[in-house]
């Protein structure tokens, strides 16, 4: 399959790199990453594929209205914020990169899970007003501790092998992945049963679909130790963020890393603003490593599409 790729639409902050790619290969780039939804629904006629991180939300009307567009690229690993059923009934071809900010997403869950554990972001808040809580801020070990890694795909195996270095004991539950390949990079494989009671820390690394939406709620956080430690570098909502405020505020879980969260950005949220909560602005995949791969991917794999290649993706 091949077709006629005559210019693109980036709408988002996407590496340079994919502009350079595409426009070598005589592809015609637009780049605006300033375009409001109704500005977007009437620029998008003009354009044969559009390129998008996470802002731009390639929602139903705004794919109704894209009347020559034949290819959507997400320079990402979730197809989220693209309508794809109303993509797939148009024939709109949707594609992603799995992958290329796997390793960026594994560091940044570590570094949260440990920021956590021994209180990084509240010690820094804490001298920039002036304080020396050395006392307040009493943290924890994860050597000997038992992480459990609910989805071991790409970002779950990852994080197992570094955190194993750390000397945690890694388990973990996941429907699809078979407990051997689980073995193999060092996680016992359980029912999710079985983990709740075990876990000194969770971390969960699954889509968002409806089978994992408030995986973490009232129920699974009461089956977990007290003082169970939560962290989300996947998608808001798998943790559900009402049941985990009144988890923290019970003493049930013992502090929370969220990189992800229900309303993105969360201006309204409670959960941002406890103490026993350290939270980043969705920055997984930012690092000049990971936005440079995804770049480089999209525009390539848009470029073998044009040539008749065989098509990549989730
Ligand atoms: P992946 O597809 O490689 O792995 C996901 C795993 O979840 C699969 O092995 C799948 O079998 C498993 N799974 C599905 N349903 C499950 C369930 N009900 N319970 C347990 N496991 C289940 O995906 P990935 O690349 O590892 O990405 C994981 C998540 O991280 C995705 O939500 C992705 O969008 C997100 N992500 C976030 C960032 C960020 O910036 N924070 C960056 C990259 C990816
Ligand atoms: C992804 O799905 O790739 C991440 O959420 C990171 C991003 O939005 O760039």
């Amino acid at each position: 399959m091949s077709f006629n790729l005559r210019n693109v639409l980036i709408s988002d902050e996407v590496d340079d790199k994919c502009v350079d790619i595409l426009r070598s290969n005589g592809i015609e780039v637009v780049k605006n990453t300033k375009l409001s939804k109704e500005q977007l629904i009437s620029e998008i006629p003009k354009y044969d594929g559009l390129i998008v991180r996470s802002a731009t939300k390639a929602t139903a009307d705004v794919i109704a209205a894209a009347t020559n567009l034949k290819i959507i690229g997400r320079a990402g690993t979730g197809v989220d914020n693209i309508d794809c059923d109303a993509a797939t009934k148009k024939g709109i071809i949707v594609m992603n990169t799995p992958g290329g900010n796997t390793l960026s997403a594994a560091e940044h869950t570590c570094a949260l899970l440990m920021a956590m554990s021994r209180n990084i972001a509240q010690g820094t808040e804490s001298l920039h007003q002036g304080r020396w809580d050395r006392k307040k801020l009493m943290g924890n070990e994860v050597n000997g501790k038992t992480l459990a890694i609910l989805g071991l795909g790409r970002i779950g195996k990852e994080v197992a092998t570094r955190m194993q270095a750390f000397g945690m004991t890694t388990i973990g539950f996941d429907p699809i992945t078979p407990p051997e390949v689980a073995a193999s990079f060092g996680v016992k494989s359980m029912s999710l049963d079985e983990i709740w009671p075990l876990a000194d820390y969770i971390t969960v690394h699954t889509p968002l679909i409806p089978q994992t939406k408030n995986l973490l709620n009232d129920t699974t956080l009461s089956k977990c130790k007290k003082g169970v430690k939560v962290i989300n570098c996947a998608r808001g909502g798998i943790i559900d963020e009402d049941a985990l405020l009144r988890a923290l505020e019970s003493g049930q879980c013992g502090g929370a890393a969220l990189d992800v969260f229900v309303q993105e950005p969360p201006t309204e949220s409670p959960i941002i603003k406890h103490p026993k909560v350290t939270c980043t602005p969705h920055l997984g995949a930012s690092t000049l490593e990971a936005q440079s791969r995804v770049a480089e991917d999209i525009a390539k794999q848009f470029v073998d599409m044009v040539k008749g290649k065989e098509l990549f993706g989730a």
